[in-house]
Order: C-alpha cells, then structure tokens, then sequence
C-alpha cells in the first residue's frame, strides 16, 4: 500500500481500532471459548479480540489463512493481523543453540541458518520472529545464556548483524523472508545473581562500551522490530524507560521501527513498583514509546478511557499505531495477507534434506574441543563403548524449539548405527540424565522423572566400560536445565553422572567425554578425569550425526569459546574483557595477600573466550605490524603467518584482540576486534592480516565522548583470549 494510503487508512480509524493494533494476543486464545476462557480472565471481551493487532506462537498456513480470513472480513477496516512467534534457532529444522553457534565464529554460516528458519517459518506463516536475542552474558547462573552468543561485544555484533540479513534478506516483503525483532532491549544478560528477570545494574559507560554494540548492529542491520527486555536499568523497567527507548534507542541508536514488550512487561510494571494501577501502566509504556503491548490487557483495557480522559494525547497512540501499520506493510500484509502461507512449500521446505545439511555442518563448526590427550580422537574404528544419558536422547534440541518434533532429531546411537563400520557399537545409559531429587520442569512441557533405573543402568554399563578400549561418555545438563526462568546456583553437572564418571575412572583412562547443555558449567571433574572433551552444547536435529562423525574424524572441530567456562561458580560473573585493577594478580599465590584475587580458587576460568582446539595443531608467528606507530587518519596493518603443523586438514580462527594501556578511563586487558577463519592442509603456512583503524580505538572516554585517545596499544593475535603473541603501535 501506498504511504499515503496507509496515513489515510490511520485518519479513518477509530480510537477503538487503532488501540486494538497496539494489542498482541497469546495463540492460546485462538482456542474455542477462548473469551469465557483465558481472555475473560484478563478481563477481554469478544470486541477486544475483534480489533487486535497481533497474535503470538500461532503457526500453520492452514490455520492461519483460516483466522486471518475470518479475523479481516469482521474488521471494520479489514486490517490483517501479524502473527510473529519465537524462531531462535530454526523452526522444524533446528540448528545449535545460540551459544554454540557464537562458537562457530562464522556470521556466513548463521546467517544461512537463519535464513533456513525464515523459510520454514514463512511457510507456516510466521511473520516475524522474536530474534536475534543480542544481549551480552557474563554469568553462567543464568539460564537464558544459551539464547546469546556469547560473552564478547563483537563477536555478539557480528551475529546478531547475521541473523538479521538472514531472517530479512533484501526485502521482508519477498517470499521467504520474515522480519526480525532484536531483543531483550536492554542489558537482560546483566541479571543481578544470575537470577532471571532481576535488577540489572550498569554504569552508563559499561551499557555503551559492552552491552549496546551488538543491540547496534542488528539495528545498523535493518531490524524491523524491537522487543523490551523485563529487567530495570538504573531501577526503570525498560517498558517504562522513556530515556532508554526514546533517547538511546530511537535518537542515538537511529532505530525507527516498532517497540513491542516482552510477555505481559507491561501488567508486570505494577509488580516492579512503579504503576500504582493499570492506568498509569499503559501511560507509563505509552509515554515510554511501548508500540505493541504483548499478551497483557493493559493497552486494551485502559487507553481508550486514558485518552478519552485527555491524560494520554490520541497523538501517542497515533505514532505508535502507524509504527504497526508500517511494519504490516512493509511486510506486503494488505495486498498479500497470508505472505508465504502454502501448505505445498510447508511439507517441502521442513526438514528438507538440505536443511538438515545446514544444520549439520553447523553442529559440527559449532563443537569446541576442550582437550585430546594421548590422541583419544579421532576414535579409530569401533574401538569405543558409548554410555551415558545422552548417548540414546533425543533431547538434543535448545529450549525455545518450540515447533520442533524431538522425533526428527538423530541421537547418537541411531547416528552409529549410520557410521560406525562393525554397527555393533556398544552403548548404554549408564544412569538418568538428571538426579531425582532435581525434578525437571519443563519449559514448554513437564518432564516425569527419567525411567533409569540408576543401580541396573550403572552396572550394564560398568561391564562395557571394562571391555572396551576407550569408552565415550555423553553427559550433560537437561536441555530444561536453560532458557528462560531456568538459573541455577549450582552449574555442576548431575550427581549420577559425575558417579558414572567416578565409577568408568576406576576401570579405564581413555575416557572421552561429549557435554551437552546450554550453559557453561563447572567441568572440573571431567577435566580432571577425561584425556578428550568435546563441548557439544545443544546441536539440534542433526545432534547426534554431527556428534559422530567428529568423533570418527569425518570432520575436525574448529569451534572456540563464545563464552568462557568458569572454574566454578563462585568466579560468575567472569569474562575475558575485564579491566585490570590497581592490584593485578598474575597467578602467583606467593605474590603476597594483597593482590585482586581469590584465597580459595583461580582468577582465570577453566577455559577461556576464544579457545577451542582441533585434530591437528597449528602455529602462530609473532606479530609483525607495518609500522610503529599511526596517525588518526592512518592505519596499522597487523599480521601472523600460521601453519598447521599436525597431520590433519583443519581450520583456525585467527582472532586480534586490542589494549588501550593508557587513557582517561581503565580499559580492558584485551577487546576482540577481528577475526579470520583460515583453513590450513598439514604443512601449509597462510599470512593473515588485519587493517586496526582509528575507529576501532574509539571508547567512551572521561566526558563520555566516543572518541580515541592518543597513546600506547598492544595488538595480540592468536587462538584464543589469552594468547600472549603480541605487539606494540602508538596512536599520535
Ligand atoms: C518470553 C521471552 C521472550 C519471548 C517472548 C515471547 O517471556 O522473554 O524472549 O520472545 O516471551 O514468547
């Protein structure tokens, strides 16, 4: 439709009608008798549901050409809905968590990923999707860090960035493409304690210099849409923050497009504390420039009176009605209301055989080899007896694939019945997945205790273990143990498991642990008592092929860390761009008390950000740079010269971390700022070199102006965040 057009369509409205497309409705009241049922209980008559702008988590092009049929011939101005849902890591093809997927260094591969789910999800009619999730994480407690990729501000730009040009293409309205809404807007990943929905406490430079950029990104990107995050910042909830949507987001960020809440944020801001009722609720998120009030009645059932009232101008809900309007035209809803819907391209698109491909070569890039002593992997042949609670699950999805089918997924044991050439592989679960003190509770779904019976299962598999020359262990965290509302203050893993572990230690030393979860967690026992760990995190439908064919070297892992795994939890929050301290430690507990440190546990992590290792092994030159010193106009080319110097193909991610060793504020030991993946055959050397340019010298500086600041600088480059291989230029 025509701009103009659709600024008429706006001035023939009634107030009734514009209030109703700030109004998103749960699917579940699409449910027969859904107004005596859950939208009377939110006090919603049939006439709200008449005039509503949106509904949440409803799919199938049948379906919807139904609803959205019937919903436009009863609207007076015949204005169809947008049905937008949660596509996060892929619709009914599902690839790796987003954590793993950071793990991948590689926005090419994401954003294929994500253009894969728009397709599938386009075809069942989805609209738009409530992705890219670009908060940072530093905290492992909480839950929700499987939904990030990671714990780093450019590497999370880089991704978010993808996914947006995946799920968007050229153009939202071209078939296949669906609109993505960033979220959670902002610093949700910031969760005082690791606990979910709580308080978030950032300085101002802190907010800009590590949780911003990557929100950044998927702006610069063209996101269409942006969702508000539940946390307060500096004790605002942000679907009340007039300074953060209007200021930062819209003025300074340059974002124009639709701020919608998250689930029910807006009734919540009653529970925070900062509206008395429900009025000064839809005032609050209205003033705030909260376009679309997802799944709460507060919109609905206040702003009519509100404005009718003169407290809220029709002005405001004007603006925000046009940016909803806005959003379902670019999206081409008033000439094609059902977009992409077809049945024939639904059965088609799903789980189509090159989808699955996608999703299994981004398994594979996504896994990151924690250790391989004594060459443990590759395996060679079937010399492995494979045990554990994950060896026969199907449970290797991420929480929010919620339109995925578990019975699509490849376990392990059905992908060594593919691989393995004797097809006797030996395997058993060993024990359940979870203790039965720690009932899991679903989040989509309850889970009834794992039916293992944990005395049998470890004695079956006691008798394997003694057999077999080496023998894989596939532990990990329920897949219900993350994602949302899922933090937890213990991050080991599983007492029966770690038993299992005990118990195979006793009878073998060629222990291979696999690790499923979507957190990192405290694996110091696995370290301790495995000579390889391979961290398989959530990988999707193509889990289990992927899982094997890395370990039977069909593939060499070359994912790094997104995140890093911290010693124990008592060291969360904890990430690799932390600022130095006037009291630096270096490791040394002989250095005296006084230092920045723990009496009881390391400063560094198990595993840093950046670290993976691979079958083969590879060598960095030091740093050569074209000159010593730049001017801001200039630039400073940085290169290594890198060798694989095993007896395998493999590839690297050569990444260039910066220091600002002096300026007005403390800057972090090391900030990644570049990254390079380069594939190497043994024996064969490449040279890879990065342009560091004024711009990326640039920080909040004392006045808070972005700016750089003239002085010192080490460039390090190497294969993870702690490399020292490093050198040093001058700005002028
Ligand atoms: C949830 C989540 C958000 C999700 C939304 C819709 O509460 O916080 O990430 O997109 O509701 O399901």
């Amino acid at each position: 439709m025509k701009e103009t057009d659709l600024r008429q369509l706006l001035n023939d409205m009634t107030l009734e009608e514009k209030i109703g497309q700030l109004v998103q409705l749960p699917g579940y009241f699409q449910q027969e008798g859904a107004v005596t049922g859950p939208a009377g209980d939110m006090g919603l008559t049939q006439n709200d549901l008449r005039f509503a702008g949106s509904y949440l988590g409803i799919i199938g092009a049948e379906k919807i050409k139904k609803l959205q049929t019937a919903f436009m011939e009863q609207h007076p101005h015949h204005i169809p809905l947008l049905f937008m849902a949660d596509i996060i890591n892929g619709y009914r093809t599902v690839f790796p968590i987003p954590l793993a997927q950071g793990c991948t260094f590689d926005p090419g591969l994401v954003e294929e990923g994500a253009s894969i789910a728009a397709r599938e999800a386009a075809a069942a009619v989805i609209h738009v999707t409530f992705s890219p999730m670009a908060d940072l994480v530093r905290d492992a407690r909480w839950g929700r860090v499987m939904e990030s990729t990671g714990e780093d501000p450019y590497l999370n730009g880089q991704m978010a960035a993808a996914m947006v040009r995946g799920y968007q293409g050229d153009s939202v309205q071209q078939k296949g493409n669906i609109a993505a809404c960033l979220k959670h807007f902002a610093g949700y990943g910031a969760p005082e304690g690791g606990r979910d929905y709580n308080n978030v406490e950032l300085s101002p430079r802190t907010l800009r210099e590590d949780y911003l950029p990557a929100y950044q990104a998927a702006v610069d990107a063209g996101c269409e849409a942006v969702m508000t995050s539940f946390n307060t910042l500096d004790r605002i909830p942000s679907a009340a923050n007039e300074w953060l949507l209007k200021e930062v987001l819209r003025k300074e960020m340059g974002f124009s497009g639709m701020v919608i809440s998250d689930w029910n944020a807006l009734e919540e801001l009653m529970a925070h504390g900062i509206a008395a009722d429900q009025k000064e609720a839809a005032f609050l998120a209205l003033r705030a420039g909260v376009d679309m009030d997802m799944t709460s009645p507060i919109y609905t059932r206040n702003l009519r009176q509100l404005v009718e009232e003169g407290k809220v101008p029709e002005q405001w809900v004007d603006e925000s009605a046009w940016r909803v309007l806005t959003l379902k035209n670019k999206l081409g809803l008033f000439e094609k209301p059902f977009k992409d819907a077809n049945e024939k391209d639904e059965n088609a698109l799903l789980l189509s055989t090159a989808h699955r491909q996608a999703a299994l070569e981004c398994a594979e890039k996504s896994f990151v080899l924690l250790k391989n002593e004594d060459r443990m992997l590759p395996l060679l042949g079937d010399e492995a007896a494979f045990i554990g609670p994950y060896v026969d699950s199907r449970y290797l999805n991420g929480a929010w694939s919620i339109f995925a089918d578990d019975q699509d997924t490849v376990t392990i044991k059905t992908a060594l019945s593919h691989y393995s050439k004797t097809r006797n592989i030996p395997t058993a679960p060993g024990c359940p997945i979870n203790d039965p003190d720690q009932p899991i509770m679903g989040f989509q779904k309850h889970f009834s205790p794992d039916p293992c019976d944990p005395e049998a299962a470890l004695r079956d598999a006691m008798i394997l273990a003694k057999q077999a020359k080496k023998v894989v262990l596939c532990l990990g965290e329920h897949r219900e143990c993350t994602g949302e509302a899922a933090s937890r203050g213990d991050i080991t893993l599983p007492k029966c498991q770690l038993r299992l572990l005990d118990e195979v230690s006793k009878v073998t030393q060629n222990i291979i642990v696999v690790l499923f979860g979507g957190r990192p967690l405290d694996i110091r026992p696995l370290k301790e008592k495995a000579k390889a760990i391979l961290a398989a995190w959530l990988p999707g439908t193509e889990g289990g092929n992927a899982v094997v064919r890395t370990l039977l070297g069909e593939c060499n892992p070359s994912g790094k860390l997104s995140m890093c795994l911290p010693y124990c939890v008592g060291q969360l929050p904890i990430h690799y761009n932390h600022l130095i301290t006037g009291r630096p430690f270096h490791g040394d507990h002989h250095d005296g008390r006084f230092g920045s440190k723990y009496q009881d546990i390391p400063n560094d992590p198990l595993y840093p950000f950046g670290y993976g290792l691979s079958y083969t092994t590879f060598s960095y030159s030091p740093v050569r740079l074209s000159a010593k010193s730049m001017t801001k106009q200039g630039n400073v080319t940085a290169s290594v010269t890198v060798t694989n110097t095993g007896a395998c193909f493999g590839t690297e991610t050569v990444q260039l971390y910066l220091r600002d060793l002096a300026a007005s504020v403390a800057r972090p030991v090391r900030m990644l700022k570049g990254f390079r993946k380069v594939a190497l055959a043994p024996g064969e050397s490449k040279e890879v070199s990065f342009t560091v340019s004024e711009a990326m010298l640039r920080f909040f500086g004392l006045s808070m102006r972005y700016a750089s600041e003239p002085g010192d600088f080490d460039i390090f480059i190497g294969p993870d965040s702690h490399t020292e291989n490093k050198a040093r230029f001058s700005l002028e």
